[in-house]
C-alpha cells in the first residue's frame, strides 16, 4: 500500500503563538515514527514562528487552515496560497465544515481554492462530510459524492497525488460523538470507489482518506484499523500534546 498514514491536528482558532510553539515542539519530539506523517494545521499567525522552531528532521509538516482563491489583490484580511507556500509550508486545509457553515464556502468556491492552492505548489487536505439530517435521510454517500464531484473531480490524475481527503461527518465534529469504525469504513470505502471510477485503481489506492470528528486517544486505534481509514484529522484532542501523540501512535500493524 503506497498511500501515506497521516495524523493531522487541526488547532482551529486556539493557542497563542507561544503556546503553539510549545505544543508543536512536544509533538515533534515525540513523533518519530517515520511511517506516519504528522501534520499540524495551525492558525495563520503561527505558520512562520512554528515552522522556525520545529526541525524538518522531525517529519512534522505544517498546514494552513484556509486560503483565498486569488494570488493577490484587494481582499482585506485574506491570505493567498502563494503567501503560504512562500513560507515553505506544505499543506492547506480546504473545505472544513466550519468554513462551509460560517463563511458560506460552497463547492464551487472550494474548487477555485483547491485549484489556486495546487497552482501555488501546496498540497490540499480537502474536507467533506454530511450534516445529521442528511445522514438520517440516508443520503450521506450521495452528498459526499456531490461535494467531491463539484470541488475535486475536475483535477487530473496527476494533480490528485497532491490531495488528501478528510471525511468529517458534521454531527461528529466537536460533539464527542464519533462515527463508529463501521460507519467510517463504509464512507471511506465509498469514497475510494468514487476515486476508482473517476481516476482508476492507482489513484484510488494511493489517495489517503482521513477520518475526522471527535477522534481521541481512546478511539483512534479502532478507527485507524479500518482498511480504508488512513488516519485522522483531529480537532480538540490535538491541543493536548500527550493525547495527540497517542493518536499518532495508534496505527498498530499498519505502521509496524
Ligand atoms: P474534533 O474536530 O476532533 O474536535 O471533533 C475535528 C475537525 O473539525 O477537524
Amino acid at each position: 500500500m503506497a498511500r501515506k498514514l497521516i495524523a493531522a491536528g487541526n488547532w482551529k482558532m486556539n493557542t497563542t503563538v507561544e503556546e503553539g510553539i510549545s505544543l508543536a515542539r512536544k509533538v515533534a519530539e515525540a513523533s518519530r515514527n517515520n511511517k506516519v506523517l504528522t501534520i499540524l494545521a495551525v492558525p495563520h499567525t503561527h505558520l512562520f514562528p512554528v515552522s522556525k522552531k520545529i526541525k524538518a528532521s522531525s517529519g512534522v509538516r505544517l498546514a494552513a487552515q484556509n486560503c483565498h482563491h486569488k494570488t493577490s489583490g484587494a481582499f482585506t484580511g485574506e491570505i493567498s496560497p502563494a503567501m503560504i507556500s512562500s513560507l515553505k509550508i506544505t499543506y492547506v486545509v480546504i473545505g472544513h465544515s466550519e468554513r462551509r457553515e460560517y463563511n458560506h464556502e460552497d463547492n464551487a468556491l472550494l474548487a477555485l481554492k483547491t485549484r489556486a492552492a495546487l497552482d501555488a505548489g501546496l498540497k490540499v487536505i480537502f474536507c467533506c462530510g454530511e450534516a445529521l439530517d442528511i445522514r438520517k435521510s440516508d443520503s450521506h454517500v450521495a452528498h459526499v459524492k456531490n461535494q467531491l464531484s463539484e470541488s475535486l473531480f475536475m483535477l487530473s490524475a496527476t494533480e490528485m497525488k497532491n490531495i488528501v481527503i478528510a471525511y468529517e461527518p458534521i454531527w461528529a465534529i466537536g460533539t464527542g460523538e464519533t462515527a463508529t469504525p463501521e460507519q467510517a469504513q463504509e464512507m471511506h470505502f465509498a469514497i475510494r470507489e468514487m476515486l476508482r471510477k473517476k481516476y482508476g485503481k492507482r489513484v484510488a489506492e494511493n489517495t489517503s482518506i482521513l477520518y475526522g470528528g471527535s477522534v481521541k486517544g481512546s478511539n483512534a486505534a479502532e478507527l485507524f484499523s479500518q482498511p480504508d481509514v488512513d488516519g485522522g484529522l483531529v480537532g480538540g484532542a490535538s491541543l493536548n500534546a500527550d493525547e495527540f501523540v497517542t493518536i499518532v501512535n495508534s496505527f498498530g500493524r499498519k505502521a509496524g
